[in-house]
């Protein structure tokens, strides 16, 4: 079966989610992992883990720390290590949300008043500092000086990622190469760090280490390009996020670029005063989401998703075949196909 047969196969068959399957397998590691967070968090000083503990309840996926514990049990690897690294790897998740929603403004997060919110910037910032000088404390503790290369490296690539972003906001001359840098850093470098460390704890070769890396890489790719998509087409309820953040914030992301280049002179002129001269009128994200429906531009990004989903099946080509394995396969499709 070719990689895009299998990647529509699996969309048609995904009840329980790949994302369930794999929380159900990774049920008792992740116990230790959420008691680790909760352990983490806590500080003398109350209101850290007032507000970190209040992000943290909301839930969120999880998707990041289970996959290093997945990246890790797939070589058979019995050890605890890879918990405090799990944890390591949702602190810096959490603290760059945190850090996200005061950036885009950002109201709503996993279905709440986001932190930013109820708490005000200044808090929202400072904690999400806090929790990632946690994370360094976690991967001090575990010693591997390569885990933390790893994981240091990716941290200062996503904050890269959020100021390149940044800088090219509102710029409808933004190329398709400028957006993948973007998302390279800011979403698929913690995705390629969080498997990647899994070889490195399990004691596996440099090969497979870029085996792992090129997954979470490829899958982390697909998961922000649908991220994108969601931001115009979502159900606000069920996606716990303000859809249409990305249009009012001017983010240069793939529908407009898709939509500047297919959707003529009446999608170019929309955008040049949307997004360049900042004159946003009421009813003017429905005219963005027709344009994108009219020129099928959401098609087009979920076919750029797909191939990011199939990059990152072709990346485990190597690894011998488990039932971790298939359902890290099967996660490459919940990555495009998901809701939430
Ligand atoms: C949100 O990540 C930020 C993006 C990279 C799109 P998630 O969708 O994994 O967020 P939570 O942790 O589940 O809330
Ligand atoms: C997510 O970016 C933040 C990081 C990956 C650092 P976005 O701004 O696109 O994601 P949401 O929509 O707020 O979750
Ligand atoms: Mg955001
Ligand atoms: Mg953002």
């Amino acid at each position: 079966m070719t990689q895009a047969a299998q990647i529509s196969e699996n969309s048609t068959s995904s009840s329980p989610s790949a994302l369930e399957e794999l929380s159900g397998i990774l049920k008792p590691d992740m116990l230790e992992v959420n008691k680790l967070i909760m352990a983490r968090m806590e500080s003398s000083v109350p209101l850290i883990p007032q507000l970190a503990g209040y992000l943290i309840a909301s839930g969120g996926k999880r998707i990041r720390p289970l996959l290093t514990l997945a990246a890790t049990r797939l070589f058979d690897a019995q050890t605890p290590r890879p918990y405090a690294l799990a944890a390591a790897v949702e602190f810096i998740h959490t603290a760059t949300l945190l850090h996200d929603d005061v950036v885009d403004e950002s109201d709503l997060r996993r279905g709440k008043a986001s932190a930013n919110n109820i708490f005000g910037n200044q808090s929202a910032v400072l904690v999400g500092d806090f929790l990632f000088s946690r994370a360094f404390e976690l991967m001090v503790e575990d010693g591997s000086l390569e885990v933390l290369r790893i994981l240091s490296h990716a941290s200062a690539v996503i904050t890269e990622g959020e100021v390149l972003q940044l800088s090219i906001q509102n710029k409808l001359d933004t190329t398709l190469d400028q957006y993948l840098q973007v998302i390279g850093a800011k979403t698929a470098a913690l995705f390629a760090a969080a498997c990647e460390i899994g070889p490195v704890i399990a004691g596996q070769s440099p090969d497979m280490q870029k085996a792992l890396r090129d997954y979470g890489y490829n899958l982390g790719m697909a998961f922000q390009i649908a991220d994108d998509i969601l931001d115009y087409s979502a159900d606000q309820e069920t996606l716990g996020k303000t859809v249409g953040d990305d249009f009012r914030e001017g983010k240069m992301t793939l529908p407009v670029i898709c939509a500047l280049q297919h959707g003529g002179l009446p999608a170019q002129n929309f955008f040049a005063r949307t997004f360049s001269e900042r004159n946003i009128r009421d009813g003017d994200f429905y005219i963005a989401q027709e344009i994108l429906r009219n020129n099928n531009i959401l098609t087009e990004c979920s076919n750029m998703a797909v191939t990011y989903a199939e990059r990152a099946l072709e990346a485990l080509l190597p690894i011998k075949s488990s039932i971790m394995l298939s359902t890290m396969k099967k996660l490459a499709d919940y990555s495009i196909s998901r809701k939430l």
